[in-house]
């Protein structure tokens, strides 16, 4: 494909861009952009699973005459805001060719996705990104945090009496796709940051399995915790086997561990560091409201690292801001600045607490002032406006960065199960 490139692309010039949603046929032309983008073989079973996988009426290309050079587009999702849900556009796959980049060509296709999802009326956009530089210009600010979790299982051991009375199961894929949609349906609201699931993205994600997603791993075990024959919490994990000298050392890596109660997740981490012959434990998408700590004897046993999870965009003020619940009542007026796009840009006086919110554009002097990608990153509750102002990122008085950090807090922390 690169080799069909026009030949102004290698002086350096770009012809007319047109970016738009693609005809059905045009799905692998943009999936050999992904392929080149990201640096994967695209295979027959690739282009079926994306053909699968992604909601074709929103998937964007950009085409420089009959090439594809771009792709992107937008699962259709419901994030859990505290208190509450909204309408979400999951920001995805956003590639360009690497005869083409850096010439404007993510630029456009960020403008067209953005009043893309601002045309379905959902107020905000999200998504994962590959490198932490590229989308804070769009207005995207860190929401959730991407935590790890690895463990020496022979450091490991448990104190006290476990917290729940129920067992563990494994389940093979047919019963995981029977038991965890509805169960994770039960889960999705507890915790800000959650996104709807459905149907596709159970088979073409979670349960979609093909060899090449191993790494050398067994295929993917799903386990149940359940208390009287109720589902209460799910893990899935891959082994990988190695003997050094002799001795068992194989490695564990662990997917998001789901549960309902305390006991639930007391639960999957003693069956999961249980497992014999398994040396270490990697889980790469720990819950930061995880109790692991608290549960284990020697909790520095347990290492910990944290990136940039989930990003968020916020394309209509008050419909997100009035989606969510806050922890105490209270009155704050943001001057919010959106350079990319302007439609959040204005002042706006929010009134919130427990029980909901009105928000308006209003004609008043400010207590905070802060670029739409901050609000993104207070959203969910993940950051506080103190530590934003600390970094130079939002203006205001000591008082008026408690008051909002006071009403944006939230009990449960913010934490996205899936990347996508
Ligand atoms: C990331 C990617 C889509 C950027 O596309 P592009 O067309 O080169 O981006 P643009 O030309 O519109 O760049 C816009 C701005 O973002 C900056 N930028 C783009 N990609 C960047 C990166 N990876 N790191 C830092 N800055 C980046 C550009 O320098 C430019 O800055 P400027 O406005 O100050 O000049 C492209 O490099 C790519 O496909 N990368 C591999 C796949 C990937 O990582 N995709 C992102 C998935 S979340």
């Amino acid at each position: 494909m690169a080799g069909s490139c026009p030949a102004n692309v290698a002086a350096g010039k770009l012809g007319v861009v047109d970016v738009r949603i693609i005809e059905e046929s045009e799905m692998d032309a943009v999936a050999e952009v992904m392929s080149h983008a990201f640096g994967f073989e695209l295979k027959p079973e690739d282009q079926e699973h994306f053909r699968r996988a992604f909601e074709l009426d929103r998937v964007i290309g950009a085409f420089e005459g009959d090439l594809a050079i771009g792709s992107g587009g937008a699962f259709t999702f419901d994030l859990t805001v505290p208190g509450g849900e909204v309408g979400c556009g999951g920001t995805m796959i956003m590639a360009v060719l690497p005869t083409h980049r850096r010439r404007g060509v993510l630029t456009e296709m960020m403008r067209f996705h953005l009043d893309e999802v601002a045309g379905r009326a959902e107020p905000v956009a999200a998504l994962w990104t590959s490198e932490a530089p590229i989308y804070g210009r769009f207005g995207y600010g860190v929401a959730t945090q991407f935590f790890r979790t690895k463990i020496e299982r022979s450091r490991v051991s448990f104190p006290r009496d476990p917290l729940g009375s129920g067992t563990v199961r494994l389940v093979d894929l047919a019963e995981a796709g029977k038991l965890l949609p509805p169960l994770y349906e039960s889960l999705r609201l507890n915790t800000p940051g959650f996104l709807t699931r459905n149907e596709t993205s159970w088979n073409e994600g979670h349960l979609h399995d093909p060899p090449r997603w191993r790494d050398g791993g067994t295929p993917k075990r799903w386990v149940v915790y359940e208390e009287s024959g109720t589902a209460l919490g799910f893990a899935s994990y891959r082994q990988h086997e190695k003997w050094d000298q002799g001795l068992p050392s194989n490695r564990l890596v662990c997917g998001a561990i789901l549960a309902a109660t305390p006991g639930a997740e007391d639960g999957l981490w003693r069956y999961l560091t249980g497992i014999d012959l398994v040396q270490t434990i990697e889980c790469w998408n720990t819950d930061l409201n995880s109790t692991l700590t608290r549960i284990v004897a020697d909790s520095r046993r347990i290492e910990q690292s944290l990136s940039d999870g989930m990003w968020v965009r916020i394309l209509d003020v008050p419909a997100a801001l009035t989606s969510r619940r806050y922890q105490v009542e209270g009155r704050v007026v943001l001057e919010l600045t959106d350079p990319f796009r302007g439609s959040a840009a204005g002042i706006f006086a929010l009134e919130g607490g427990p029980d909901g919110a009105t928000c308006q554009p209003v004609k008043e002097e400010p207590d905070l002032r802060l670029d739409v990608r901050e609000l993104g990153s207070t959203y969910l509750g993940g950051f506080t406006f103190t530590q934003l102002a600390g970094a130079g990122l939002v203006a205001g008085s000591r008082e008026a960065l408690r008051k909002a950090d006071v009403m944006f807090g939230w009990p449960v922390r913010p934490w996205c199960p899936e990347v996508f």
